[in-house]
């Protein structure tokens, strides 16, 4: 019997095992790559501006992807808290990802105008003066930190690498917000969160 030959052959059953679940994981995975809910944009969907990029930045440096998720999954009680179920169409320009993994604090992928810049500055200034029972740090120095937007432009260009379509003239143009030298990196941050999540109730 073929079967036997099989059952009887470690090396040829291990061979066999690799090839199976191979073939079952590509189906999964290579229509993605073509499916066009999971490549094309939501509408709407534009690369970060010069400020709100530079504010990603130091959403990374700060590591509050440690802490905070940046995906709302499609059950009930996310939906209820969070808004909308984040779908792949917002995803599309984001590198790296910062879907995160861990919520010690709440998730942020619909943060975007939940709360007015007053209360963001004086949260990230001291999360206990608007949340008395919260654990997360508090960021001073992001209030005296200046954005030179030195290096905004080489980070479009390197973006506009792996696909995303920032034109010759927004390159030209990235360090234009940061000229007069009065960006502070919380008001970069701040202009992050609050379009964070926006494009899909606007496409909408
Ligand atoms: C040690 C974990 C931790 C880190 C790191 C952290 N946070 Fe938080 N964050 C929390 C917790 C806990 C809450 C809920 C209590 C509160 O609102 O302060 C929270 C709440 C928030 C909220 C309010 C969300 C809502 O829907 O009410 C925002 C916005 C936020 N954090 C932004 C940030 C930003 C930006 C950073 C990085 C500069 C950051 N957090 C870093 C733990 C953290």
């Amino acid at each position: 019997m073929k079967h036997e030959i099989v059952e009887k052959h470690l090396g040829l059953m291990v061979v066999l095992i690799l090839v199976v679940i191979s073939w079952g994981g590509l189906a999964q995975i290579v229509p993605l790559f073509f499916h066009e809910a999971t490549t094309e944009p939501v509408e709407g969907l534009r690369p970060y501006p010069p400020l709100v990029l530079e504010g990603r930045d130091i959403y990374i440096r700060e590591g509050c992807h440690v802490c905070h998720t940046q995906m709302v999954r499609p059950l009930r009680a996310e939906t209820e808290r969070y808004g909308h179920y984040s779908v792949a169409g917002e995803y599309v320009y984001e590198h790296p990802f910062l879907w995160g993994s861990k919520r010690t604090g709440p998730d942020l992928a619909r943060v975007g105008g939940r709360y007015s810049d007053e209360w963001h500055r004086a949260h990230l200034y001291n999360p206990r003066d608007v949340v008395p029972e919260s654990n997360m740090p508090a960021y001073p120095w992001l209030f005296e930190r200046i954005v030179t937007g030195e290096h905004t432009a080489a980070k479009m260009r390197a973006l506009a690498k792996v696909g995303v379509p920032y034109t010759e003239e927004e390159i030209a143009r990235a360090a234009e917000p940061f000229a007069k030298g009065d960006v502070r990196e919380v008001d970069a941050l701040i202009a992050y969160l609050q379009q964070l999540g926006t494009h899909l109730r606007k496409a909408q």
